[in-house]
């Protein structure tokens, strides 16, 4: 049976990907570890950008890790083939609803960041997005010609009591192992998507979780505040939309969006999709300059939670902070190692 099913995917995604496979040899020899094609690299080969026995590979897996999808070459492609929506189609089949995306500012980075060292030193945040419905996924949805002239493009937002309440009952128990606040981020002052979400996420709240303090916000206020002062967040559980937003926003304060791993899970029990949130990053493709640590930490994350290995985070985890301590720097974080050589620090400090 495969524990791993690695999808490099596009653009620097295999070139962080690589890093991975370096790491893994040496931390853990004994996992099994798979490959397939996916986004824009396997369009090419397959004329898909998810083919169903990848699918079924991924499902079949313990944990599937990818690098990222995309990029300039595919943008033309129809839309239900572009490489993103095989990544949708992958969060769909393997039903990760939650996608946590923690930022974390390591102490080493927190010069690295654009916002003031004091701003961001220790800051320690996770986002807890929802990740398989919302306007990603809702329907109808089209571009069509209006008789008059132009065209109409149409996206649908759409969310039930049952897809807020179980990434909000996510959200709720990542708390409690943590500092015990939920906020939780919509636009309820002008979506009915935005009211049905408060209303649940207040009903869960006073069945099950009233313990745990929670805190609502309007997602525009919930941007500006996680640049103002972020070290008031704990847990924050959003959307799928606002959430992709909230996320790279929140990167930018560990110093890099080159740092920042995410898990999307399901239902216990079943594989965990693991991603780094950035990109294929096109402009620098090729180059062999990404900052691979996000990959990294990604494989930490599913060594953690779907590999039952965390043992191995544990020490995975303390050899990025101290690669980090010794001074390596992709150019990213205002250094010059290359992809390989970040890879080499971190095994280095292994
Ligand atoms: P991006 O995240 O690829 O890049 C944004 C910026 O961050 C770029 O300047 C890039 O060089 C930099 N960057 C990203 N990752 C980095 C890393 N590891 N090290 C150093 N610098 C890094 O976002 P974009 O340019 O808006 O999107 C490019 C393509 O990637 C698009 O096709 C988009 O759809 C796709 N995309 C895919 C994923 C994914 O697969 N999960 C996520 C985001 C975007
Ligand atoms: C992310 C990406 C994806 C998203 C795209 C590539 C579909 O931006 O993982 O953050 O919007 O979810
Ligand atoms: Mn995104």
């Amino acid at each position: 049976m495969t524990d791993l099913l690695l999808l490099p995917g596009d653009g620097i995604g295999p070139e962080v990907i690589a890093e991975v496979r370096k790491v893994a040899r040496v931390l853990t020899p004994d996992l099994q570890i798979a490959e397939r094609l996916f986004g824009g690299s396997s369009y090419d080969e397959h004329g898909v950008p998810l083919t169903e026995e990848a699918l079924a590979a991924a499902k079949a897996a313990k944990a599937v890790l990818m690098g990222a999808v995309g990029g300039p070459k595919w943008a033309n492609a129809p839309r239900d083939k572009r490489p993103e929506a095989g990544l949708l189609a992958l969060r769909a089949g393997m039903e990760v609803f939650a996608n946590l995306r923690p930022a974390l500012c390591f102490n080493a980075l927190a010069d690295a960041s654009s916002l003031k060292r004091e701003v961001v030193e220790g800051l320690d945040f996770m986002i807890v997005r929802e990740l398989t419905g919302g306007i990603y996924f809702g329907s109808p949805r089209f571009i069509e010609d209006v008789p008059t002239g132009g065209k109409r493009a149409v996206d649908t937002q759409v969310y039930t009591t049952a897809e807020i309440e179980r990434v909000a009952r996510v959200a709720f128990e990542l708390a409690r192992g943590r500092r015990n606040k939920v906020t939780s981020a919509e636009k309820s002052n002008v979506m009915d998507s935005g009211l049905l979400w408060r209303q649940v996420v207040t009903d869960l709240h006073a069945r099950d979780y009233a313990d745990v303090e929670l805190e609502h916000i309007l997602a525009d206020n919930a941007a500006m505040q996680i640049v103002k002062n972020p070290k008031q967040f704990d847990v924050m559980v959003t959307d799928n939309l606002f959430g992709d937003i909230l996320s790279d926003i929140s990167a930018q304060l560990t110093g890099s969006l080159g740092m920042l791993p995410s898990a999307a899970l399901g239902e216990a029990g079943k594989p965990g999709l693991y991603e780094p949130i950035h990109g294929s990053a096109p402009d620098i493709a090729g180059q062999g300059i990404a900052n691979p640590l996000a990959a990294i930490l990604s494989f930490e994350m599913a060594l953690r939670w779907s590999l039952d290995q965390a043992e191995a985070a544990d020490k995975l985890y303390a050899a990025v902070i101290k690669a980090l301590d010794s001074g390596a720097r992709t150019r990213d974080l205002g250094g010059a190692l290359t992809t390989a050589q970040m890879g080499d620090a971190v095994i280095a400090a292994l």
